[in-house]
């Protein structure tokens, strides 16, 4: 089984690392290294939700990518609400020729500071029954099982609007502000997955190509970058991902 994942805070690539006798590919690395074609029995992409959508990194290896598969699964990892995303996402394969055989998503810990304080959501992942939902999605996959969620009309064109202001109208890279607690220890720099953030003294700085993954955010040890509006300085990593396996996921 051949796997591509997309991750900031490693939620994606816990569920990635959970099928068995699988190879994993990040697909930041396979933009930058142009590495679009392949060939599998089964093939998944693992991605988080972003504004009840389907992140720009995945649009673009979607555009680009040669996949030769019997079986193509898709999971979204996500906080709880996709409105519309995974609706918009079939579409997105059928625009590039993919046959989708699988779809689903799974709630974990929403990493987006603007809504949620990490600590408060947190306490909520109980209620998410991530484990449960996991087994279930690994069984399904491995009877082959045809399965596409649908949601209606209007979830489907919200997903649509929010991905298009979001990316035609919202500046992200003024969004942050890098404080004079900063070590300079270029964290943010080696986990950035579209290389947005130039090394430079006595702060990193911010070039305007952000995909406001966060994954900067999250990992600064000493939390010297706020987001505009974030609930609390609280930060998140998924606790069986290493911040040396974030850097690996979205470094040459
Ligand atoms: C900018 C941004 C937008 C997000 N939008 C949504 C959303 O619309 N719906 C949702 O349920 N979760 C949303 N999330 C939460 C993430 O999808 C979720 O935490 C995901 O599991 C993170 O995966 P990762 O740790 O692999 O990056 C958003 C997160 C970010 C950073
Ligand atoms: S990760 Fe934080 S401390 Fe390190 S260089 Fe970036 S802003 Fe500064
Ligand atoms: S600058 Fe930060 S939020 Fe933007 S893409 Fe890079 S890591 Fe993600």
């Amino acid at each position: 089984m051949t796997i591509f994942y997309f991750t900031a805070t490693g939620n994606s690539l816990y569920i990635a690392k959970s099928f068995p006798d699988s190879t994993l590919y990040s697909i930041p690395k396979l933009l930058k290294e142009k590495n679009f074609s392949f060939s599998d029995e089964i093939i998944g992409i693992i991605t988080p939700t972003h504004n009840f959508s389907t992140p720009t990194l995945i649009r673009l290896f979607l555009s680009q990518a040669s996949l030769k598969c019997d079986y193509f699964f898709t999971i979204f990892t996500c906080g709880g609400s996709t409105l519309g995303a995974l609706d918009e996402y079939v579409k997105l394969t059928q625009k590039n020729n993919l046959t989708l055989n699988y779809l689903n998503k799974i709630a974990m810990q929403d990493n987006y500071l603007k809504f949620w304080d990490m600590r408060e959501q947190g306490k909520k992942l109980p209620q998410k029954k991530t484990k449960e939902k996991l087994e279930q999605i690994l069984q399904d996959i491995k009877e082959r099982k045809n399965y596409k969620p649908k949601s209606n009309i209007l979830y489907q064109w919200l997903s649509e609007m929010t991905y298009f202001w979001c990316s035609n109208f919202i500046s992200y890279h003024k969004q942050f502000h890098i404080e004079d607690s900063c070590i300079n220890c270029n964290v943010c720099t080696q986990v950035c997955p579209v290389d947005n953030i130039l090394p430079s003294s006595p702060k990193p700085l911010y070039q305007d190509h952000c995909i406001f993954c966060l994954a900067c955010t999250h990992h600064c040890p000493t939390h010297s970058i706020t987001l505009k509006g974030e609930k609390s300085k609280e930060r998140y990593r998924h606790p069986a991902i290493s911040l040396k396996e974030i850097i690996n996921s979205n470094q040459d």
